[in-house]
Protein backbone atom coordinates (compact mmCIF):
# COMPACT_ATOMS: atom_id res chain seq x y z
CA UNK A 1 0.00 0.00 0.00
CA UNK A 2 1.19 3.54 -1.14
CA UNK A 3 1.07 5.73 1.94
CA UNK A 4 -0.65 8.84 0.57
CA UNK A 5 -0.79 12.38 2.30
CA UNK A 6 -2.68 15.27 0.83
CA UNK A 7 -1.24 18.78 1.32
CA UNK A 8 -4.49 21.58 1.11
CA UNK A 9 -4.91 25.39 1.82
CA UNK A 10 -8.71 25.68 1.02
CA UNK A 11 -12.09 24.72 -0.03
CA UNK A 12 -10.85 20.67 -0.83
CA UNK A 13 -12.65 20.23 -4.18
CA UNK A 14 -9.59 18.42 -5.36
CA UNK A 15 -9.02 16.68 -2.62
CA UNK A 16 -12.91 15.31 -3.05
CA UNK A 17 -12.02 13.92 -5.99
CA UNK A 18 -9.51 11.81 -4.20
CA UNK A 19 -11.79 11.24 -1.56
CA UNK A 20 -14.49 9.91 -3.97
CA UNK A 21 -12.40 7.63 -6.18
CA UNK A 22 -10.79 6.32 -2.96
CA UNK A 23 -14.33 5.51 -1.31
CA UNK A 24 -15.63 3.90 -4.83
CA UNK A 25 -12.34 1.41 -4.76
CA UNK A 26 -10.92 3.48 -7.76
CA UNK A 27 -7.33 3.58 -6.51
CA UNK A 28 -5.97 0.38 -5.27
CA UNK A 29 -2.77 -0.35 -3.66
CA UNK A 30 -3.50 3.80 -1.75
CA UNK A 31 -3.38 4.14 1.42
CA UNK A 32 -5.11 7.53 2.10
CA UNK A 33 -2.74 8.35 5.58
CA UNK A 34 -3.99 11.67 6.23
CA UNK A 35 -4.78 15.38 5.23
CA UNK A 36 -2.59 18.15 5.70
CA UNK A 37 -3.57 21.66 5.85
CA UNK A 38 -1.96 24.93 5.55
CA UNK A 39 -4.90 26.48 7.31
CA UNK A 40 -6.36 25.96 10.30
CA UNK A 41 -9.94 26.37 9.38
CA UNK A 42 -9.77 24.90 5.63
CA UNK A 43 -12.86 23.21 4.28
CA UNK A 44 -10.96 20.89 2.86
CA UNK A 45 -10.31 19.49 6.48
CA UNK A 46 -14.09 18.91 6.86
CA UNK A 47 -14.01 16.72 3.53
CA UNK A 48 -11.14 14.78 4.99
CA UNK A 49 -13.31 14.52 8.53
CA UNK A 50 -16.18 13.29 7.07
CA UNK A 51 -14.35 11.05 4.94
CA UNK A 52 -12.79 9.50 7.86
CA UNK A 53 -9.50 10.51 7.27
CA UNK A 54 -6.96 12.01 9.55
CA UNK A 55 -6.28 15.41 9.09
CA UNK A 56 -3.93 17.63 10.46
CA UNK A 57 -2.92 21.43 10.90
CA UNK A 58 0.69 22.90 10.22
CA UNK A 59 -0.82 26.39 10.30
CA UNK A 60 1.59 28.52 7.83
CA UNK A 61 0.67 31.52 10.23
CA UNK A 62 2.43 30.44 13.40
CA UNK A 63 5.26 30.11 11.78
CA UNK A 64 8.28 33.18 11.43
CA UNK A 65 9.33 31.95 8.43
CA UNK A 66 8.62 30.07 4.94
CA UNK A 67 11.57 28.10 5.85
CA UNK A 68 10.40 26.92 9.43
CA UNK A 69 6.77 26.32 7.98
CA UNK A 70 8.02 24.30 5.27
CA UNK A 71 10.75 22.30 7.85
CA UNK A 72 7.33 21.45 10.04
CA UNK A 73 5.67 20.24 6.55
CA UNK A 74 8.75 18.10 5.63
CA UNK A 75 8.65 16.72 9.29
CA UNK A 76 5.00 15.76 9.31
CA UNK A 77 5.05 14.31 6.08
CA UNK A 78 8.07 11.94 7.26
CA UNK A 79 6.42 11.37 10.86
CA UNK A 80 3.77 10.40 8.40
CA UNK A 81 5.90 7.79 6.46
CA UNK A 82 4.44 9.13 3.67
CA UNK A 83 5.23 8.01 0.40
CA UNK A 84 3.49 9.42 -1.76
CA UNK A 85 2.58 13.22 -1.55
CA UNK A 86 -0.48 15.29 -3.54
CA UNK A 87 -0.79 18.61 -3.67
CA UNK A 88 -4.62 19.88 -3.95
CA UNK A 89 -5.17 23.30 -3.86
CA UNK A 90 -1.70 23.66 -1.21
CA UNK A 91 -0.58 27.60 -1.70
CA UNK A 92 2.83 27.17 -0.79
CA UNK A 93 5.79 26.26 -2.47
CA UNK A 94 7.73 23.32 -1.02
CA UNK A 95 11.77 24.03 -0.57
CA UNK A 96 14.37 22.09 -1.71
CA UNK A 97 15.04 19.34 0.45
CA UNK A 98 11.13 18.04 0.56
CA UNK A 99 11.42 18.23 -3.09
CA UNK A 100 14.60 16.18 -3.38
CA UNK A 101 13.47 13.53 -0.68
CA UNK A 102 10.66 13.16 -2.69
CA UNK A 103 11.30 13.23 -6.06
CA UNK A 104 8.79 11.69 -8.33
CA UNK A 105 6.27 11.25 -5.06
CA UNK A 106 5.26 14.73 -4.93
CA UNK A 107 1.86 15.00 -7.68
CA UNK A 108 0.42 18.21 -8.68
CA UNK A 109 -2.10 19.82 -10.97
CA UNK A 110 -2.19 22.86 -12.94
CA UNK A 111 -5.34 24.10 -14.58
CA UNK A 112 -3.84 24.56 -18.37
CA UNK A 113 -2.22 22.88 -20.32
CA UNK A 114 1.71 23.20 -19.57
CA UNK A 115 3.60 23.96 -20.76
CA UNK A 116 1.09 27.07 -21.78
CA UNK A 117 -0.13 29.40 -19.97
CA UNK A 118 2.48 28.10 -16.57
CA UNK A 119 2.91 31.69 -15.04
CA UNK A 120 1.41 32.38 -11.92
CA UNK A 121 -0.92 31.12 -9.91
CA UNK A 122 -2.77 27.44 -10.72
CA UNK A 123 -5.12 29.08 -7.95
CA UNK A 124 -8.29 30.90 -8.61
CA UNK A 125 -9.45 32.34 -11.84
CA UNK A 126 -5.95 33.91 -12.89
CA UNK A 127 -4.73 31.16 -15.20
CA UNK A 128 -8.46 30.78 -16.50
CA UNK A 129 -8.45 34.77 -17.78
CA UNK A 130 -5.33 34.75 -19.15
CA UNK A 131 -6.30 31.55 -21.38
CA UNK A 132 -9.97 33.88 -22.29
CA UNK A 133 -8.07 36.73 -23.36
CA UNK A 134 -5.19 34.55 -25.71
CA UNK A 135 -8.46 33.37 -27.89
CA UNK A 136 -6.97 29.60 -27.65
CA UNK A 137 -9.73 27.22 -28.42
CA UNK A 138 -8.51 24.43 -26.07
CA UNK A 139 -7.34 24.74 -22.52
CA UNK A 140 -7.29 22.06 -19.85
CA UNK A 141 -5.52 20.40 -16.86
CA UNK A 142 -2.09 18.98 -16.79
CA UNK A 143 -0.91 16.28 -13.55
CA UNK A 144 2.66 16.52 -13.34
CA UNK A 145 5.29 15.66 -10.77
CA UNK A 146 6.69 18.95 -9.22
CA UNK A 147 10.63 19.02 -8.95
CA UNK A 148 12.99 21.43 -8.17
CA UNK A 149 12.02 23.19 -11.55
CA UNK A 150 8.36 23.37 -10.68
CA UNK A 151 7.04 21.80 -13.72
CA UNK A 152 8.51 18.47 -13.79
CA UNK A 153 7.44 15.02 -16.09
CA UNK A 154 4.01 15.93 -17.17
CA UNK A 155 1.97 12.67 -16.22
CA UNK A 156 -1.86 13.08 -17.96
CA UNK A 157 -3.13 15.78 -19.56
CA UNK A 158 -6.24 16.59 -20.45
CA UNK A 159 -8.30 18.73 -22.60
CA UNK A 160 -11.23 21.13 -22.74
CA UNK A 161 -13.11 23.37 -25.42
CA UNK A 162 -13.11 26.74 -24.83
CA UNK A 163 -16.28 28.53 -25.79
CA UNK A 164 -16.98 31.96 -27.31
CA UNK A 165 -19.51 32.64 -23.82
CA UNK A 166 -16.91 31.57 -21.67
CA UNK A 167 -16.02 33.40 -18.56
CA UNK A 168 -13.03 32.61 -16.24
CA UNK A 169 -15.89 31.38 -13.81
CA UNK A 170 -17.21 29.05 -16.55
CA UNK A 171 -14.19 27.80 -17.57
CA UNK A 172 -12.68 27.33 -14.14
CA UNK A 173 -15.45 25.19 -13.45
CA UNK A 174 -15.07 23.15 -16.83
CA UNK A 175 -11.81 22.21 -16.39
CA UNK A 176 -11.93 21.29 -12.85
CA UNK A 177 -14.84 18.96 -13.75
CA UNK A 178 -13.97 17.32 -16.96
CA UNK A 179 -9.81 17.58 -16.33
CA UNK A 180 -8.78 18.51 -13.36
CA UNK A 181 -10.67 15.68 -11.04
CA UNK A 182 -10.39 13.42 -12.97
CA UNK A 183 -6.76 13.05 -14.07
CA UNK A 184 -5.56 13.95 -10.35
CA UNK A 185 -7.36 10.70 -9.40
CA UNK A 186 -6.39 9.05 -12.07
CA UNK A 187 -2.41 10.19 -11.91
CA UNK A 188 -3.15 8.89 -8.22
CA UNK A 189 -4.26 5.60 -9.32
CA UNK A 190 -1.41 5.07 -11.70
CA UNK A 191 1.56 6.08 -9.60
CA UNK A 192 -0.03 3.76 -6.72
CA UNK A 193 -0.33 0.59 -8.90
CA UNK A 194 3.26 0.91 -9.92
CA UNK A 195 2.62 2.02 -12.99
CA UNK A 196 4.64 5.47 -13.77
CA UNK A 197 8.22 5.24 -14.79
CA UNK A 198 10.18 8.50 -14.98
CA UNK A 199 11.94 8.84 -18.06
CA UNK A 200 14.13 11.78 -18.20
CA UNK A 201 11.43 14.48 -18.68
CA UNK A 202 8.81 12.06 -19.61
CA UNK A 203 6.64 9.89 -18.02
CA UNK A 204 5.67 6.62 -19.08
CA UNK A 205 2.24 5.44 -18.31
CA UNK A 206 2.76 1.11 -18.02
CA UNK A 207 -0.18 -1.19 -19.04
CA UNK A 208 -2.06 -2.31 -16.26
C1 LIG B 1 -9.09 25.90 -8.16
O1 LIG B 1 -8.69 27.22 -8.41
C2 LIG B 1 -8.41 24.99 -9.10
O2 LIG B 1 -8.40 25.49 -10.40
C3 LIG B 1 -7.03 24.95 -8.51
O3 LIG B 1 -7.28 24.86 -7.12
C4 LIG B 1 -8.52 25.48 -6.84
C5 LIG B 1 -9.41 24.54 -6.08
O4 LIG B 1 -8.95 24.50 -4.79
N1 LIG B 1 -6.24 23.88 -8.99
P1 LIG B 1 -9.51 23.47 -3.76
O5 LIG B 1 -9.11 22.10 -4.22
O6 LIG B 1 -11.01 23.61 -3.72
O7 LIG B 1 -8.90 23.84 -2.44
Amino acid sequence: MVNTAVLVSGGGANLQAILDSYFFGQIPGCNLSAVISSVPDAYALTRAKNAGIRGFTVDASLFPNEASFNNAIFGKLKDLDTELVVLAGYRHELDRPTLRYFKNRIINIHPSLLPAFSEGSSYGLQVHQKVIEAGVKISGATAYFVTENDFGPIILQQAVAVDMDDTPQTLQRKVMEQAEWPILAQAVTLYCQGRLRVEGNRVRVLSE
